[in-house]
Parts: C-alpha cells; sequence; structure tokens
C-alpha cells in the first residue's frame, strides 16, 4: 500500500503540486519518496528513503523544472525501505519512468526473462520490471507509440497495480492504469491528476473520475481519455464532485481509521495471497527442521501465535509454544539454544519486549524467524528471514487488518508445512486453500451483512461493566482477541478463557444479564461448547455467539447471535469469526462517546520494555 501521484499542468511546475499531494498521501506509506518530471524532453529525478519532510528537507523536492510529474511515497513490501528501492524506478536509458501501488505476482519470471534480454536490473522490487518490460516492448515494435507500448505491457503484468509513467518519447502525457490497486483522477482547469486517492488532489479540486479495473488512461494538456487494457476501446465517464473535507478524506470518507482498517480486511488479505513463494518456502524449511519453535509477540500478535500453535499442531503436527514476549526471557532464557527457533511476529516490528526476546534467543544462537507488517523495521533486520504481512500502514492503534493478515500467512505457512511433511491428504490441502482463497470474500460478506446488528448489539450493552469472551480449541485466540479489542478501545474489564475453564473458576462471576461472548464456529469443539452455553444460561448469563449462518442449534440457545457465512475450516476460522468482535469493540466505544482510533495510555507500537 503505497501513495502514487501525477499531474499534468497547463502553467506552473509540477513539482510543488506534486510534493504537497505525497504529503497528503502519506498515511498510504512513508518508507520512500520520489518525483520525477519532464523539461524540454527530458526526464528530471529526486528520490530517497526516509518521511517526506526529510527527504525534502535534504533534497528540496519542490525544485524540479516542467509542468508533468509523477510521484510516489512508498510502504515497502518487495525489497527494503532503501533509495535504491525508491520509486520512481526506470529501464535502462532512464527514458521511461514508473511509480506503482500494489504486488506484481509474475515479477520474477519477466525479470529473469529480460535479464536475459540484457536489461539491468537495480532494485530488488516487483515494480522495476514495468518500466523494463516497456522499453523492451518498443525495442521489439519500434512503431508503437508510448501509450501503446504501456498497453501491450500491462497485458503480461499478474496482480494488483495502479501505476503512472512517463517517457520522453511522448513527453506530453501521462499514462496510468488500474488493476485492482486503487486509481481515481482529478481534473481542474488548470490541469489534470492521476492518484491512489482523492485526499491528494482534494486541495485543488472536488471533480473526480473513478477509474476501474482493467482501464488505462492518458493524461495530457488536451485532458484524460480513459481506454480498456484489453482492446483499447474508448471509455467515456464525466467527473462526479466530492463532498468531502480534507480530513474526511484520509479516512476515505469513513469516522475513524479503525473502522476504515476493518473494512479494509478483503483487500488485505487479498494481498496476504500474493505472498514471495521464495520466502514462504524458506520459512517453511526453517520451521520444518526445528526441533522447538516458540511463537513470540505481544498483545494482539501474540493472539495470532496462539492461533497459529493451533494450525501447526493439526496441520503438520508440528508442537509450537506461543510465548508472551515479555515473559520470554524469564521463562525460556536459560533453555533456548542453537536448536531453538522463533517465529516472532510483530505488525510494527519494533516492540521492545518482543525485539528483547529475539535478542536474548540470537544471542544463545538459536534461529530467528520475523512475521511483521513493516519492511525494513527493527525484526526485518535482525530476523535470518522474514515474510511481510502486506497489509500496508495501520494508523488505528487497536490492530485489526494487520492481525487476519497475520492469521493469513500463519495458516499458508502451516499448509505448506503440511503439504512438505506430507501430513494431511492433498484434497484437505486443496480445500483449505481454496478456502483461504475464499476468506476476503467471506469477510467482505461479513462487514456488509452483519455490521449494523452488531452496532444494535454494542448499544445495548455499552455500559456494562465486565464481559467475558470464551471460544474452545482454536477459537480460544479468537476469544482472546475480542477480549482485548473491548478492553483497549472501550475500556470495559473484559476476561477470556478456554471455555472449559469455565467451572474451574470463573462462572462464579456470572449472575443474571451477565454479557458472554461465545466464538463458535460448527469444528470438533461444537457440541461440547453448547454445553458450556447451556452452563452460562443456566446462571442467568446474557449469551452472545458468533455463529456460523444457519447455526440453528446455538441460535435457539442464546440471547444474541451474528451470523458469518458457513463452511470455514476451523483452522482458518479465527480470521472471519473475530471480524464481528473487532466491530463490537468499536461500536461499544464509539457508544460510549470514545474515540477509537486514539485509546487512553495506548501506543500504536510500544518501544519500551
Ligand atoms: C493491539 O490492538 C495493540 N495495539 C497491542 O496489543 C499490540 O498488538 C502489541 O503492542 C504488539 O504490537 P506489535 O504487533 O507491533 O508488536
Amino acid at each position: 500500500m503505497c501513495g502514487i501521484f501525477g499531474c499534468v499542468l497547463k502553467e506552473e511546475n509540477a513539482a510543488p503540486l506534486i510534493h504537497s499531494s505525497l504529503k497528503r498521501l502519506e498515511y498510504r506509506g512513508y518508507d520512500s519518496v520520489g518525483i520525477a518530471t519532464i523539461a524540454d524532453g527530458k526526464i528530471y529525478l529526486k528520490k530517497d528513503q526516509g518521511k517526506i519532510d526529510d527527504v525534502h528537507r535534504a533534497l528540496n523536492l519542490d525544485d524540479l523544472p516542467g509542468n508533468i510529474g509523477i510521484g510516489h511515497t512508498r510502504w515497502a513490501t518487495h525489497g527494503a525501505p532503501l533509495k535504491v528501492n525508491a520509486h520512481p524506478h526506470s529501464d535502462c536509458t532512464g527514458e521511461i519512468m514508473v511509480v506503482h501501488n500494489g504486488i506484481i505476482e509474475n515479477f520474477m519470471e519477466l525479470r529473469s526473462e529480460l535479464q536475459n534480454l540484457d536489461h539491468t536490473f537495480v532494485s530488488k522490487t516487483d515494480t522495476e520490471v514495468i518500466p523494463h518490460l516497456i522499453e523492451q516492448t518498443l525495442k521489439q515494435n519500434p512503431q508503437l507509440s508510448f501509450v501503446a507500448a504501456v498497453q501491450e505491457s500491462l497485458k503480461r503484468l499478474e496482480g494488483s497495480y495502479a501505476l503512472a509513467a512517463i517517457s520522453t518519447k511522448e513527453p506530453d502525457k501521462i499514462v496510468c492504469a488500474r488493476n485492482e490497486s486503487p486509481l481515481v483522477l482529478g481534473v481542474n482547469g488548470s490541469g489534470v491528476f492521476c492518484a491512489s486517492d482523492i485526499p491528494a488532489f482534494l486541495p485543488v479540486t472536488n471533480k473526480a473520475v473513478m477509474i476501474n479495473n482493467g482501464e488505462l488512461v492518458v493524461l495530457s494538456p488536451k485532458g484524460y481519455e480513459i481506454r480498456k487494457i484489453q482492446d483499447g476501446s474508448l471509455v467515456s465517464r464525466e467527473p462526479e464532485t466530492i463532498e468531502w473535507t480534507a480530513e474526511m478524506a484520509v479516512k476515505q470518507g469513513y469516522p475513524h481509521f479503525m473502522i476504515k482498517e476493518i473494512h479494509e480486511q478483503p483487500e488485505t488479505l487479498r494481498n496476504t495471497l500474493r505472498m514471495q513463494e521464495h520466502y514462504l518456502d524458506l520459512l517453511t524449511t526453517f520451521l520444518d527442521r526445528a526441533s522447538e519453535v516458540f511463537l513470540v509477540a505481544c498483545g494482539t500478535s501474540y493472539h495470532a501465535c496462539l492461533a497459529a500453535s493451533y494450525m501447526f499442531s493439526k496441520l503438520a503436527f508440528l508442537p509450537t509454544y506461543p510465548v508472551y514476549a515479555s515473559e520470554f526471557i524469564e521463562q525460556h532464557g536459560k533453555s533456548v539454544n542453537i536448536d531453538s527457533t522463533i517465529l516472532a511476529v510483530s505488525q510494527s516490528g519494533e516492540t521492545a519486549d518482543t525485539l528483547a526476546a529475539v535478542t536474548c534467543a540470537q544471542q544463545r544462537a538459536a534461529t530467528i524467524l520475523g512475521l511483521t507488517n513493516v519492511i525494513g523495521s527493527t525484526l526485518t533486520r535482525i530476523s535470518r528471514v522474514y515474510i511481510g504481512t502486506q497489509a500496508g500502514p495501520e494508523i488505528g492503534v487497536a490492530a485489526t487488518k494487520t492481525f487476519t493478515s497475520q492469521l493469513s500467512v500463519l495458516a499458508q505457512l502451516a499448509l505448506r508445512l503440511a503439504k512438505k511433511r506430507g501430513k494431511i491428504s492433498q484434497d484437505e490441502i486443496d480445500l483449505l486453500e481454496q478456502q483461504l482463497c475464499q476468506l476476503p470474500v467471506t469477510v467482505d460478506t461479513i462487514v456488509r451483512t452483519q455490521e449494523e446488528k452488531v452496532r444494535q448489539i454494542a448499544e445495548k450493552f455499552k455500559d456494562r461493566e465486565v464481559f467475558f469472551f470464551l471460544g474452545r480449541g482454536i477459537s480460544t485466540a479468537t476469544a482472546f482477541e475480542g477480549r482485548l479489542k473491548l478492553m483497549e478501545i472501550a475500556y470495559i474489564p473484559s476476561i477470556a478463557f478456554p471455555a472449559g475453564e469455565s467451572k474451574h473458576g470463573p462462572i462464579s462471576l456470572v449472575k443474571e444479564g451477565f454479557p458472554v461472548v461465545f466464538a463458535c464456529p460448527r469444528d470438533d469443539c461444537h457440541k461440547t461448547l453448547i454445553g458450556n452455553i447451556m452452563e452460562m444460561k443456566a446462571r442467568g448469563a446474557h449469551v452472545i455467539a458468533i455463529i456460523e449462518e444457519g447455526d440453528e442449534d446455538i441460535k435457539s440457545l442464546v440471547d444474541d447471535y451474528v451470523e458469518v457465512p458457513r463452511g470455514i475450516a476451523s483452522v482458518l476460522s479465527p480470521i472471519p469469526f473475530v471480524v464481528p468482535l473487532q466491530l463490537l469493540a468499536y461500536y461499544t466505544a464509539l457508544g460510549k462517546g470514545l474515540d477509537p482510533d486514539m485509546p487512553r495510555n495506548l501506543a500504536k507500537s510500544v518501544t519500551v520494555k
């Protein structure tokens, strides 16, 4: 999730507007920034790693000639956040420049094909194949226009992209295109703009043109022209007026980042299905070889580890030890050794407790593997192998989309390990892979069909003093995460534990109307869980259950229920089943007049022990 911007201006220089527009897109990524403009048939480029303000102070991003240009602010997924990986990327001649947001899935094949044709690559990014592909297309078909060469090259790309390209071959044009990643145009009397998001150009115009998947746009002093990538056919589309304030725009019209990020999960889950095979295989090999595996993290990331411990044992017969990072040194600091493998999970990659645990293990020669959302973070630098969750920047303090992305990647690792170890049948593997691919749609359905219902339940219970969250098996992790969300943003004391533990103490708290939330996938624990629900009902509890669609057994027992689409395997169930709990916390906080994005006493990244 990066931010791209481009503009063709009638008079003024483009660079200052590109700079300020990228600043308005900085919530999409802030690892590096770059601008390229065209003047007198020459391309001018400034780019570097770091935040926009810092790079501007060093390079003065406003000082590039020309009224046509493109720019990019980066969220690293492929290649560390270094200058060499900053966009725009060019071809061998420097005559073609491209900025890109998305993931080119077949970049490795294209890269080696182009290298065999003597193209020289300088970065580790997937994006760099695009300008080289355009260059090669022009080399093989010199009669083609730049626009036509871009169109032909796009047909070779697999994956997601919103991109903008310029070339000295046609210096008065920007060619941009979209497949899945967002792209929108802005128009006014002084020029035309393309951007990843409306906030980029909102201060200069509220006239926007939405670009659909499979469309290419040519921006020029004449305006904009939309064409279908497949056949080049023209598409006419008028601008629409956007009634947003700039602040609203950054949240894309959502009142808070948290609810925006909950709604982004279909897209971010899709991104997790575009992982680099190479790194997934490497991580799988290290896990397969390990004699003991510790899953180390804090907070929400720890809950992902807890769920993963069920996935690894149930699918690959690999026992793993989920450990709170803040307890790791005390609990295992003396025994961890060269045969130990640590899979550290951290959204930010900067959590002090997790880094301390990892450093302790590393000093005892353990193998360190990392799963994080921030490429270039400290965890990526100390890990032997790491992989990114590709969820884009998460602004809300409460982790939501990064949790479901962590679970998706961990499930893919467990599946690969199962395949490698031949522990489950190919049919089972195919079914689970198919369900993983279905999850973006499943989560989209939950948000679209159940959000209002959850809001009503939250309204009913927002003044309660305490909540229970229960689950069995892997749903224990779902319950723990639901509890953490409600506590951290709605400030309601909440207790979570495996449902089987109720009668060993906690049930003594239950009295008439006591709210108890159950996560109830239709898995091997379903029958026993019904018993736990009845235990609670017998003491007068008010039971809220997250159930599979059409689960009449539980529907008839509970007071409130929220349904998720049926047929999701137990080992994948925390992904869809946690979404209603994220919404419950959000709407409870809202109902109490609290700010879900900035909960008291908390920080997005806890860099102190
Ligand atoms: C979760 O909503 C919280 N923000 C917090 O518990 C968080 O998960 C924890 O601090 C770990 O952060 P990390 O994933 O960045 O390491």
